[in-house]
């Protein structure tokens, strides 16, 4: 899964302060006490507050909270999100939902709070290995999912189908081996809702501002694209961003993970739709409250269709 939210952008979040009085007041009641203290977190991109708070009396909780004037999105994805981390089994290394508000124009999630730091930037050799593993039992907890959930096949057929889509309008901002191959990555990509089919509840955005590590555990936060199907796909997913951000090349970290038994055709074709997507969701203009999402996508979609380039081996 492509990473669908983008990095730290300064300047989207909003802070404690901020949020109206009666919010404020809501989730007081919800946490049980006054916050006295409130760290923004600056990992992730909602356009709303992701803060650590603590209360007068000792108490703590990760608050996410958006309003639909940020971006008329972005509610309903903290309600998916509510309704897939209230569902998972106490197993999966997620923190868990303690509270949801939702009226008016705001939602606020309230969650378990994790004393911990997304992995350190470029990536590290010793936290890569524990995300790797982590992952990997997150997996097997998640097998088959405890929840309904939409499939990564649908995913694939409607929302990572951005070869079809350069084709019909930006095949002129294509760069040369694309423009040649474009009816063949748009064959590719065709193929990929069939090859991800899976038993798997699956984070689908997995990437360092989506993962913490608390000591020897690792959790995975930020729910809203849950999705069901093949593991390999989030491992894939995870590539770009890994290389993106200082780690591994991507075939180097394929090497090291659980891939399971799946052929090189089906890699080729999440890797093309992925390619796709991050190319084609980057030449689209900014979501509101979102500034920073198109860069992020486009320098992934670089590496990815470099990595496919490789494997592929077209002229
Ligand atoms: N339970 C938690 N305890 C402590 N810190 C957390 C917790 N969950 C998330 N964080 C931190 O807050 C940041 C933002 O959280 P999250 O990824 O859920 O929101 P987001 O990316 O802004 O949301 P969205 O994808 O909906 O736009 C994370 O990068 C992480 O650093
Ligand atoms: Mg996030």
């Amino acid at each position: 899964m492509p990473s669908f939210s983008p990095p730290p952008a300064e300047g989207v979040r909003v802070h404690w302060e901020q949020l109206p009085q009666a919010v404020r007041s809501a989730i007081e009641e919800r946490i049980g006490g006054r916050v006295v203290e409130a760290i923004t977190q600056p990992g992730g991109f909602s356009p709303g507050l992701a803060a650590r708070l603590r209360t007068g009396n000792g108490r703590r909780c990760f608050v996410k909270a958006v309003s639909v004037q940020a971006n008329p999105d972005t509610p309903s994805l903290h309600r998916r999100e509510a309704a897939v981390v209230a569902a998972l089994p106490a197993e999966a290394p997620v923190p868990r939902l303690l509270w949801s508000y939702d009226e008016g124009d705001w939602i606020a999630l309230g969650f378990e709070d994790v004393e911990g730091h997304t992995p350190v930037q470029p990536w590290r050799g010793d936290e890569l290995r524990m995300v790797i593993a982590g992952l990997h039992r997150m997996h097997e907890a998640l097998t088959p999912s405890p929840i309904v959930a939409e499939s990564a096949s649908h995913a694939f057929a409607t929302l990572l189908n951005g070869w079809e889509e350069l084709r019909e309008s930006h095949v002129d901002a294509l760069e040369s081996w694309s423009r040649r191959n474009l009816d063949r990555l748009v064959q590719l990509e065709a193929r990929a809702p069939a090859v991800v089919s899976g038993r798997t509840l699956l984070n689908f955005d997995v990437r360092a501002d989506n993962i913490l590590i608390a000591g020897e555990r690792v959790f995975f936060v930020d729910w809203p694209w849950a999705r069901i199907g093949a593991p390999f796909v989030e491992w894939l997913g995870l590539a770009p961003s890994v290389y993106m951000q200082g780690g591994p090349k991507p075939e180097d970290l394929m090497q090291r993970v659980p891939l399971g038994a799946v052929t090189d055709d089906a890699i080729n074709a999440v890797i093309a739709s992925l390619a796709g997507y991050f190319l084609g969701h980057s030449m689209r203009p900014p979501p509101p409250g979102i500034p920073t999402v198109r860069a992020f996508q486009a320098a992934q979609g670089k590496i990815a269709l470099e990595w496919l380039r490789d494997r592929v081996g077209w002229d």
